[in-house]
């Protein structure tokens, strides 16, 4: 009986929702697809979401736009100069909070992780390492946030630089002179040789382009009512910046689908080129990733001769999950590269 009941409930709201459309505000008419009642907007988006999201401004014609997620109020932004607008100078602390979701109340010690953390006092010793306050709770937070936002961020990316170098031998070919340049005594590539390797970085920061882990950043919420970009916004909106789009932008960059790790020698791609966010809530670790992944690439181009499996183009297209994986994972042949294989010890 309650069954019967509870299903004629829901099919009650769903017809209720499709009959009767979510009604744009005023200021929203141009910048909202046509929503519904309790969904809102979630039926729009599909897999891969950034990409959705992305196609959705392009038909609306507004690089700001206001898609409801069920009876939550956002804001999808997809230029780099709206970004700009978004995440700099007095719009940029009201934008530096995180949204309250449950995941993060349950999963992420009652939001007190750093990455989860409402901006303000505990956030900002967080930030800047004030270990005399961390408790148990903070302790095994930080471990969770580096284990989380620290390790898929980074391999995903390993495997997307590695694609693409077998997609583009002719980089594959000079990368691998500059690395052998450097270590001309035939070892392993340092830390310190890191500073040396400017090709290997643009590599890095090309793949980033292209594909960012965090295409869409983490999502920021505000803390006030506020204008930005001539829109007013309520407090509590949620803001995705589109990173993934803005760092394919034809308008903003030359051949912008095109890997071309030489756009990075002369290129200024300030405010356009944001795969680590901007801000006050920009990651923290990247300096780290950088280091890890030109070591971890570096060494496998030292030390090995790369061929794409049966010389078929290698697949580039995204699969799902947060840090943007490969949809197919990555299979490729090697040999040992001599002599340096010789000399390292396994
Ligand atoms: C290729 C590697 C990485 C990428 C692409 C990446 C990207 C990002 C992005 C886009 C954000 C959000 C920025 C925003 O909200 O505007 C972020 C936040 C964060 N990242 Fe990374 N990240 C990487 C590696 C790492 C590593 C290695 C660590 C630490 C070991 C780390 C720790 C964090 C933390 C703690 C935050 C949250 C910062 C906050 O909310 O205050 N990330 N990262």
């Amino acid at each position: 009986m309650i069954d019967l009941f509870l299903l004629a409930l829901i099919a009650g709201f769903i017809t209720v929702a499709y009959l009767f459309p979510i009604k744009a505000n005023e200021e929203d008419l141009t910048t909202s697809p046509v929503g519904f009642l309790v969904i809102g907007h979630l039926h729009l988006l599909k897999e891969p979401i950034h990409r959705s999201l992305r196609d959705l401004s392009r038909n609306l014609r507004s690089d700001v736009f206001f898609p409801r997620l069920g009876s939550r109020r956002a804001v999808v932004v997809t230029s780099a100069s709206a970004a700009e607008e978004f995440l700099s100078q007095e719009n940029d602390v009201i934008f530096a909070n995180r949204p309250l979701a449950s995941l993060t109340e349950y999963m992420g010690y009652n939001c007190t992780i750093v990455s989860a953390a409402l901006y303000g006092e505990h956030w900002r010793r967080l930030r800047q390492s004030e270990p005399e306050h961390y408790t148990d709770d903070i302790i095994k937070g930080l471990v969770q946030v580096m284990l989380l936002a620290g390790t898929d961020t980074t391999a995903v990316t390993l495997e997307w630089a590695m694609a693409n170098l077998l997609n583009h031998p002719e980089v594959l070919m000079k990368l691998k002179t500059e690395l052998n340049n450097v270590s001309v005594e035939g070892r392993l590539l340092e830390e310190s040789d890191t500073g040396k390797c400017p090709y290997l970085t643009n590599v890095i920061s090309e793949t980033l382009r292209l594909y960012p882990a965090a295409p869409l950043l983490v999502p920021h919420a505000s803390s006030a009512d506020c204008e930005v970009a001539g829109f007013d916004i309520p407090r509590g909106t949620w803001l995705f910046v589109n990173a993934w789009a803005i760092q394919r932008d034809p308008k903003v960059w030359d051949d912008p689908e095109a890997f071309k790790p030489e756009r990075f020698e002369s290129e200024t791609h300030r405010g356009k080129y944001l795969p680590s966010g901007i801000g006050r809530r920009a990651c923290p670790g990247m300096g780290l990733a950088q280091l890890v992944l030109s070591l971890a690439l570096g060494s496998l181009i030292q030390c090995f001769d790369w061929e794409r499996d049966n010389d078929v183009a290698v697949d580039m297209s995204e699969g799902r999950g947060i840090t943007m994986p490969k949809a197919v994972p990555l299979v490729a042949k090697c040999k040992k590269s001599l002599p340096i294989l010789d000399k390292v010890v396994l």
